[in-house]
């Protein structure tokens, strides 16, 4: 679900858009947050095993009959009217920021984004997150001639650091900065500390909950009058927040 999209062989370079969760992940992840029975639910929307599966997999559900759906959204603590309309096809205004560029990156049909910070005065750059693979990044960094100097990494899951041996190696002059103390040589971060990057100024926030290492990179562009940029990593989604079973109560 992706709009306004441009496609470089097996990578895509687009504006930023689009929901990473569908209304599937989010019924879901507050079914297994709250411990809600699926049977339960099943009953409640007269769906079948096989049909709660397919939505929770795809998005896509059998029927959008509304009276129900108030009723599976109060069960599941969901806002039915912004939860339907997720299930109607909402999506976010696609996002353009002239030194933030969203690369998407396919792990056999799991996309995951990463991200490229450039300060706006010099070619100092930051990547966030990697991905499944280093290929589009480094062709996006050669292309432009971008100085990579730090890789933030939101959250050690798999999808977010796969291809990190991969940029280490081909950028060995970047500092990685974690929330972890799993990667060698990687500078921790346990609670707030402040990043330069070029002239511009980033706050990093430990925010767990999706993840034990989750951090946060707010980048301050107010001297460029344009908005501040929050890389959350899967902290919070444009249509819920990410999935924490084990602190879903922590959750607002
Ligand atoms: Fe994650």
């Amino acid at each position: 679900m992706l709009h306004g999209q441009t496609l470089f062989g097996s990578f895509i370079v687009h504006p930023m858009s689009g929901l990473e969760d569908h209304a599937g992940d989010i019924f879901r992840k507050s079914r297994v947050g709250l411990r809600v029975a699926a049977e339960e639910l099943i009953e409640m929307l007269g769906w079948s095993q096989a049909d709660l599966e397919h939505f929770e997999q795809e998005g896509r559900a059998p029927s959008t009959e509304s009276t129900k759906w108030n009723a599976v959204c109060e069960r599941l603590e969901l806002n039915p009217k912004k939860f339907q309309s997720i299930l109607r096809g909402w999506e976010p205004e696609p996002i353009r920021h002239p030194w933030v560029t969203q690369i998407q990156t396919d792990g056999g049909g799991m996309a995951v984004h990463a991200y490229l910070v450039q300060d706006p005065n010099s070619t100092q750059t930051a990547i966030v997150d990697t991905g499944w693979s280093a290929d589009a990044l480094m062709q996006e960094i050669c292309k432009r001639g971008l100085e990579v100097g730090q890789i933030w990494i939101t959250h050690g899951h798999r999808d977010h650091i796969a291809a990190l041996p991969e940029l280490i190696q081909a950028l060995p002059q970047a500092q990685v900065f974690t929330g972890n103390g799993l990667i060698p040589q990687a500078h921790r971060i346990e609670s707030s500390q402040w990043l330069k990057l070029g002239l511009l100024s980033v706050q990093v926030h430990a925010t767990p909950g999706h993840a034990e290492d989750g951090l946060t990179f707010i980048v301050n562009y107010s001297q460029h009058s344009l908005p501040g940029v929050a890389f959350v990593g899967d902290a919070i989604f444009a249509g819920s927040m990410g999935g924490a079973p084990r602190q879903f109560q922590l959750q607002p």
